[in-house]
């Protein structure tokens, strides 16, 4: 695993933005897996200029987004699918047909979550896979506990996340309790991973993720497994780390 540490949020941004417009130039029909959050948002505007002033093409790029709350309709203010469109795809030549993102609102949970695992396979597989952390060491919406081999599913939200999300969404009862989220073999199946954190309230997650033991209880520490995997943190995220790791 690859740990990269970086001055702040606006470098974490560009370097993991130059790895992304560097796998769409040498692959125009690559496979991106997708993630929401605070964190990501850099790296979307920084990929956004380089589509506006570097022609950077989207147009055979598919993606995959990691996760959707349960019950919140595509036009939700606070759904993954108005996050990824207002906040990155309707700024880019993406083609939607090539955009897949889990419905909250699908009637059957558990065949949209098979369903979802095939496109990923019909689509060949995901080349690069972005990733958030959450504060408990959760990716995508595995929280602690998850089964390291889980596939897409719905999950309970624990309290800690709601807590975290409840900033968006106004007071806590208004965050969903449940979502979809790809699982955890699901992620490790991705050809290559990249890790986003930065500020302090990640710095122990990160700690535990490089350095701790692989554990269920820390979702995250499984990426330690992974053949290409790097992490990409900010010094305040990267603030209790023991090790030397790449600057
Ligand atoms: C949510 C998302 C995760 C994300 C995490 C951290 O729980 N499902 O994919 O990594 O939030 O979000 P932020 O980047 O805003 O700290």
């Amino acid at each position: 695993m690859l740990v990269i540490v970086t001055k702040d949020y606006e470098e974490m941004s560009k370097v993991a933005a130059k790895k992304v417009a560097a796998l769409i130039r040498k692959k125009p029909n690559c496979v991106l897996g997708l993630a929401t959050g605070s964190t990501p948002l850099g790296l979307y505007r920084e990929l956004i200029r380089l589509h506006k002033e570097e022609g950077l093409d989207f147009s055979k790029v598919t993606t995959f987004n990691l996760d959707e709350y349960v019950g919140l309709p595509p036009e939700h203010p606070q759904s993954y699918h108005y996050f990824m469109w207002e906040n990155f795809f309707k700024h880019i030549n993406i083609d939607r047909r090539f955009v897949f993102i889990p419905h909250g609102m699908a009637d059957d949970i558990e065949e949209h979550c098979r369903w979802y695992e095939e496109q990923i396979a019909k689509a060949g597989g995901i080349d690069l896979q972005i990733l958030g952390i959450g504060a408990n060491g959760h990716i995508a919406f595995n929280e602690p506990g998850s089964s390291l081999g889980s596939r897409t599913r719905i999950k309970t939200l624990t309290e800690q996340t709601r807590k975290d999300n409840a900033r968006f969404f106004g007071s806590i009862d208004q965050v969903p309790k449940y979502a979809i989220t790809m699982g955890i073999g699901t992620i490790m199946d991705a050809r290559e991973i990249l890790l986003l954190a930065s500020g302090k309230a990640k710095a122990h997650a990160i700690k535990i993720t490089v350095e701790g033991p692989i554990t269920a209880m820390v979702p995250a520490t499984i990426v330690q497994m992974h053949p290409r995997a790097t992490i990409i943190a900010d010094e305040e995220a990267a603030s209790e780390l023991s090790g030397k790791y790449e600057g």
